[in-house]
């Protein structure tokens, strides 16, 4: 525990990322200068690993990589053929990609890129830790920040400087596939642990051993698709994409964010990657963001094959290059060498703005100190696997658990009880870590660390086999997972049934679902477990929210556990055995179903419901559970909300406080969150909006004081014109059912 505080200490006062220097931009212009159309535009071409690699993973074909770098003079290469590697195999990939590179004219070293998601997802034995939006349940920056460090530790010691994260978009649509991969539907929340991603990923600067280049991505909107499916269009007017979807991208520019990945969708007809509005206008030079623009998987390409916006394949790269887009995640072939060198011949692009897209290149790869040593550093290499990465990932993993429900005290269960593990994730290593994890889609479990344990491992090693029976079979698939008979016949003897529900690993398109339900065999063994009588724990380990409204009622207890990494599973039996007090709060509204997807923050008629004339009800807002519900086994009481005055002036600061009591018997953990709701503006207020969260710890018995000081920018909104605003008049500021008023006067 002491460690912890020493890693997290070393964090919080670590200095913000330097930005680009003086020296760095003067030597990348000197290099520009010696550089021939080939080169440069080689510097834009990213391909995958497979480009260069053979059938055996972590294999390279020596031909195939001197045709990429020779020939092709490509900049950057990303990805692995099929699943992860050792951090050593790493190691020996880069250094033969480097010395390479060594062998051109400039010697310019490569740039490799990696997606880091949730830990080092592409190196054996990284260490995995809760999705994002796991992540965002934690209501911990620090957290979020100490889990990013490692993951950046582990890619620098794997010879990797380049971090395709984090996934900054909101998730307020939870049909979406990579809803997991979001801090939810907040975006304050989005902001806050975004950016202490970012932070942490590039501490110290990225010359340091230490340290990756983040990617926040993907700018912008990804995840408010209409239709939910991976990928499809997003309609958005300007004020609400600046409301909820471009703040966090604006503090991520300004923590000094290295680089950004494109929204691979289009947004009101436009692909993004062809929005020279979004990619220059608002990008460039409203959020004043000067570090490099990468493209998305293919998406250059797919503005001709699938947007249908470019006519031919080089009208495409023409649109995104002269949109802003500096390199193109190709990946598969180098068509957009070809294409772009033709279009600069054309005139259909100019040198200047090939020019800018490199300079922006070569000074990232200097600021990474490539220039200087593009190998793994032994420094780098000596921070991969500690022990107290694996602690962090518990820590981490506990605090996401969300005790959702709790009859009775169900929960927690005694450790003499008799337990039944049912359920198709009680034997599934991969439905714990969903997306990213040591494969793209995380499914297959051989590449998964030896010492992983299964929900039914966990609660065997804390209870002894002797207590523990169960009805399924290892892998999520299992036919015998969903056998009733089975099931019935295993909970005759038990105190209680850990029903182990949710979603198997999926990422991206792969994910995409018809309907938020959870599936019917699975509904089917909750009912089948509700009928013995038995207590029935529900156990979710899910990458987005699946309606369980049917089943919620008769389960005595819920616990949501997303998908939370290495140790989910002694954190699920930590929490459900009274080692661990839960204090994991929503991140987004649980929906009852399809057609109650309200959001927390909704507008003032999503709340009303009116039946006929006069009889309208305000309740309009239902989800099965809102944002920000979390039980703990203890209690937490507030007492009255004061406010430093009634009335906030012109730039004033204005403080709000509150005590907090752990009126139980157990030490806990609880966040104390502050909404604010302004009464009447000059478009439709919303009707809450979370303006800042504190995490406290509670000695049972023991209170404390909470401040928060807010100014006039926490009340801001984005209006009908488009511009951020606060208006004078009338708010009120909310904690738990504690409010208060105060006027804001300019
Ligand atoms: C995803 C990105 C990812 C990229 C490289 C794409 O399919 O949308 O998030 O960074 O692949 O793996």
């Amino acid at each position: 525990m002491k460690k912890f505080a020493i890693f997290l200490a070393v964090l919080t006062l670590s200095a913000p990322a330097r930005s680009q220097t003086a020296a760095d931009r003067q030597k990348a212009d000197a290099l520009l200068k010696q550089m021939t159309l080939d080169e440069k535009i080689g510097q834009m071409t990213q391909v995958s690993l497979g480009v260069v690699g053979t059938e055996q993973d972590g294999v390279l074909n020596p031909q195939a990589l001197k045709k990429a770098i020779q020939d092709y003079k490509v900049g950057s290469i990303l990805n692995v053929t099929n699943h992860a590697l050792t951090a050593g195999q790493w190691r020996g990939l880069i250094k033969e990609m480097q010395d390479e590179a060594r062998q051109t004219r400039l010697k310019i070293p490569i740039i490799y890129g990696l997606d880091g998601i949730h830990g080092q997802t592409y190196t054996l034995d990284a260490t995995l830790f809760p999705q994002n939006i796991g992540m965002a349940a934690t209501r911990e920056p620090e957290l979020a920040a100490a889990a990013a460090r490692v993951t950046a530790l582990e890619l620098r010691a794997s010879g990797v400087r380049w971090n395709f994260a984090p996934v900054l978009e909101c998730g307020r649509q939870p049909l979406w596939s990579r809803f997991a991969e979001t801090y939810g539907e907040d975006v304050y929340i989005c902001k806050t642990m975004g950016v202490a991603s970012i932070r942490a990923y590039q501490a110290d600067g990225l010359r340091s051993p230490t340290a990756v280049a983040a990617c926040m991505k993907h700018y912008l909107a990804y995840s408010a698709s209409r239709t939910g499916k991976d990928r499809t269009p997003i309609y958005l007017p300007d004020n609400e994409m600046r409301e909820y979807y471009l703040p966090q991208f604006r503090a991520a520019v300004q923590a000094g964010a290295a680089t950004l990945m494109v929204n691979s969708a289009d947004i009101n007809g436009t692909p993004v990657h062809a929005s020279k509005y979004l990619l220059t206008d608002v990008l460039r030079k409203e959020l004043g963001f000067e570090g490099v623009v990468v493209s998305d998987w293919e998406d250059i390409i797919r503005l001709h094959t699938r947007h249908f916006v470019a006519a031919t394949p080089r009208q495409a790269v023409v649109l995104a290059v002269n949109a802003g887009v500096d390199m193109s995640m190709v990946p598969s072939d180098f068509s957009f060498f070809d294409l772009l060198k033709e279009a600069v011949q054309k005139g259909e692009v100019s040198v200047s703005r090939i020019d800018e897209a490199v300079r922006r290149i070569l000074i990232l790869k200097l600021r990474l100190g490539l220039f200087e040593n593009p190998y793994a550093e032994d420094a780098a290499a000596a921070n991969f696997g500690k022990p107290e990465y694996q602690a962090l990932a518990l820590r981490a993993a506990r605090e996401a658990m969300t005790l959702l429900k709790n009859d009775h005290e169900a929960l927690p269960l005694s450790r003499n009880a008799k337990i039944l593990v049912a359920g198709p994730a009680a034997q599934s290593i991969s439905a714990l870590n969903g997306c990213w994890s040591y494969t793209w889609q995380g499914k297959e479990e051989q590449w998964y660390p030896r010492d992983s344990r299964t929900i039914l491992q966990a609660v065997s090693d804390k209870l002894g086999a002797g207590h523990v029976v169960t009805s399924t079979g290892p892998g999520f698939d299992n036919p015998l997972n969903y056998d009733t008979a089975r099931l019935r016949a295993a909970a005759a003897g038990v105190d209680a049934i850990v029903l182990c529900l949710g979603e198997n690993a999926y990422a991206e398109s792969p994910g995409v679902i018809p309907d938020l339900a959870l599936a019917d065999n699975q509904v089917i063994l909750a009912k089948v477990a509700v009928s013995t009588g038995k207590p029935v724990i529900l156990v979710l380990s899910e990458g987005r929210p699946r309606l369980i409204s049917g089943i919620a009622p008769e389960a005595s207890a819920i616990l949501m556990a997303y998908w939370s990494g290495k140790k989910s599973a002694e954190a699920i039996s930590d929490v459900l055995f009274g080692d661990y007090n839960p204090d994991g709060v929503l991140p987004f509204s649980y929906p009852r179903s399809m057609g109650e997807m309200v959001l927390y923050d909704r507008k003032p008629t999503e709340d009303i419901r009116e039946i006929f004339n006069s009889d309208v009800t305000m309740d309009g807002y239902r989800p099965l559970y809102p944002f920000g519900w979390g039980l703990s086994y203890t209690h937490f009481e507030y007492g009255d909300l004061q406010l430093g005055s009634g009335k906030l002036q012109g730039n004033e600061k204005l403080t709000v406080t509150i005590t907090v009591k752990n009126t139980g018997s157990r030490d806990g953990k609880h966040t104390v969150e502050l909404y604010s709701h302004q009464l009447y503006a000059s478009t439709t207020p919303n009707m809450q909006r979370l303006r800042a969260f504190k995490k406290i710890s509670l000695k049972a018995g023991e209170q404390q004081t909470v401040s928060f000081t807010i100014d006039k920018n926490d009340l801001a909104f984005v209006n009908a014109e488009s511009k951020t605003v606060t208006e004078p008049g009338e708010f009120e500021l909310m904690i738990g059912n504690r409010k208060g008023h105060f006027t804001y006067v300019q």
